[in-house]
């Protein structure tokens, strides 16, 4: 019998990661990379010291509240934990984690691509060179959107928003704005080439690209609603890489299919993996399969961050990504 602390991997890891965890622990992997559910989360908490989770598991009151409980900490894959109740873990006494930083830049890249891809009409070119249909260059064949000069609005001025703004500012020639209630200093704003709006409507008003980047949770939840969609320009585009249910993906969908607003790039959805019929037959919108922190070295990176943040809990000492 093995004295070292049992964790339950939830999904399949990159092979350093789980190589790591094998030494390091009496890791349980998940070989088959089917999600646990609900029953294999409270049989888990049942049964192992801590579970690596991810966004797939959805660490609910009811399935924290699995007797008797054995996990005491739960090492989140991610960065964003809007997927565990975190209210109920600390009611319980359960330690949360998540893994910030790390996936700071892939995931910046990936709005910027959405937003090249939606203002390029670069998913509909694809499709259009697959399908055969191309018939030959002429001057006005899928004109897009010019992205340099254009105003990019960013909602939330967190790290992703900021590495965000980095690109978009320094690398695209754009103007970028942002709201957040907790801006950052005006020298750190100037540094990033970004200028504070008052309000979110201020931001929706002026942005030809408005990109989210703000923590799921119940205050913003349906933060893009109908009304805050209408005060967008016509011609905008939306770019989500946060949390689907920060926008109304049925208002999303009435207001793109009326030309409210003019496109969207998203990277996450209300009901992943499933997505808004409506959506997929549109041609101004780009669609990705949750693919923020997709690389092979951040991958790597998040699962070492959470193997360090099980470590420092099992060493007793304070943790360094604590959430709860
Ligand atoms: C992760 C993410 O891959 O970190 C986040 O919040 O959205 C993704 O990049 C996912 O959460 C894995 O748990």
């Amino acid at each position: 019998m093995s004295s070292r602390p049992i964790v339950v991997v939830t999904r399949r890891l990159p092979e350093p990661v789980e190589q790591k965890l094998s030494r390091d622990f009496d890791a349980r992997l998940n070989q088959d990379d089917r999600p646990l559910g609900p029953d294999g989360l409270k049989d888990a908490l049942r049964s192992a010291d801590a579970l690596l989770c991810t966004v797939t598991d959805r660490l609910s009151a009811d399935v924290l509240s699995a007797e008797p409980r054995r996990a005491r900490m739960l090492a989140n894959f991610g960065v964003g934990f809007n997927h565990i109740d975190t209210q109920a873990a600390k009611d319980r006494g359960l330690a949360v984690s998540n893994t910030p930083d790390v996936l700071t830049e892939a995931t910046a890249d990936i709005a910027m691509t959405l937003l090249l891809m939606v203002s390029r009409r670069t998913g509909e070119g694809e499709r259009h060179v697959r399908s055969g249909a191309w018939t030959g260059w002429r001057p006005t064949h899928m004109l897009g959107s010019q992205v340099s000069g254009k105003v990019l609005g960013l909602i939330g001025m967190g790290r992703i928003a900021r590495a965000v703004a980095r690109r978009a500012s320094h690398g695209f020639g754009m103007r970028v704005i942002f709201h957040d209630p907790y801006p950052p200093s005006p020298a750190e704003a100037a540094a990033l080439g970004a200028e504070p709006r008052d309000s979110l409507d201020q931001v929706l008003a002026e942005a030809d690209f408005v990109s989210l980047h703000c923590p799921a949770s119940a205050e913003t939840r349906h933060l893009m609603n109908r009304e805050r969609l209408a005060r967008m320009r016509r011609s905008a585009f939306l770019i989500n890489t946060a949390r689907g249910d920060v926008v109304d993906e049925a208002a999303l969908v009435q207001a793109l299919s009326d030309g409210t607003i003019g496109g969207a790039g998203l990277d996450v959805f209300e009901n992943e993996p499933q997505v808004s019929p409506a959506l997929v037959s549109m041609e101004n919108v780009v669609l990705l399969p949750h693919l923020g922190s997709a690389t092979r070295e951040t991958r790597v990176a998040m699962g070492m961050r959470a193997l360090e943040n099980l470590r420092l809990f099992f060493s007793g000492a304070p943790l360094r990504d604590r959430v709860v």
